[in-house]
């Protein structure tokens, strides 16, 4: 039996962490946020001075990125770094890495990894069109960059983190258009997927949202046989797990 994946894309704070999260907890499956894997890499990277150029080394180091997800907390090297993991230089330094096609290929085994029963909701830019193109359900989350550029500072205020509004717009666009134009799996709906503006909702919104849009569209199970008991009309599974 293949395992279910939810896949939830999407820029830079268009709520896909937070609901992906939330998605996960309420169905009881595990979750993945990819944009952790990259963010460790180049806090790794950062820490052995390579440059976002030097391919093959960061490639090399991808594959064997020694980062520990307990939970929420985030361990590189041994050494808990959820606090910088989570800034936005070092969502910055991810970009960078992720652009390189060979970090990428590094990455993939590892993230195919979390598609375990019952199920798995993943979160980043190529879920749905590169790590789990047979995903069941895809979903692609977008709202208009002063949203998410007011939503990353208001988490980041959160978390006691020093940060200027006006800089982070700057930084977020930058970032879009880095993650939407590299060659390799830029940031961009998977076809058919099911595509939300959150501009003017909020989690709870998206959340109910995203679940009416699992509900209705599970993948339908093959008829029995003709006669036999379940023969007839397909069903649709909430779970997708057939
Ligand atoms: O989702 P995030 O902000 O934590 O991601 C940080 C960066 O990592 C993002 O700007 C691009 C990269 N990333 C990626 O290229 N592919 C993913 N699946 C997830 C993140």
């Amino acid at each position: 039996m293949t395992v279910p994946v939810i896949c939830i894309d999407g820029p830079n704070a268009s709520g896909k962490g937070a609901v992906s999260r939330a998605v996960a907890e309420r169905l009881g499956w595990h979750r993945l946020d990819s944009g952790v894997l990259y963010r460790g890499l180049g806090l790794a990277a950062a820490r052995r001075s390579l440059a976002p150029t030097e391919s093959a080394r960061l490639a090399r180091l991808a594959a064997n990125l020694d980062l520990e997800l307990r939970g929420d907390r985030v361990l590189l090297d041994g050494r808990d770094v959820t606090r910088e993991v989570g800034t936005e230089e070092a969502g910055t330094g991810a970009s960078r890495v992720a652009a390189l096609a060979p970090v990428r290929a590094a990455l993939l085994a590892r993230q195919r990894g979390f598609r375990r029963h019952p199920g798995l909701v993943a979160d980043g830019r190529d879920m749905g069109t590169v790590v789990f193109p047979d995903a069941t359900w895809k979903v692609f989350l977008n709202a208009s960059p002063e949203v998410r550029a007011r939503r990353r500072y208001n988490q980041l205020r959160d978390q006691g983190m020093d940060v200027s509004l006006a800089g982070l717009f700057e930084a977020i666009r930058e970032r879009d258009e880095r993650d939407r134009t590299r060659e390799a799996a830029p940031l961009r709906a998977a076809e058919g997927a099911f595509c939300l503006d959150t501009t003017h909702l909020g989690v709870e919104e998206t959340l109910e949202r995203v679940m009416e849009h699992v509900r209705t569209t599970g993948r339908p199970t093959p008829p029995a046989s003709p006669g036999g008991p379940g023969g007839g009309s397909p069903r649709h599974t909430p779970s997708g797990d057939t």
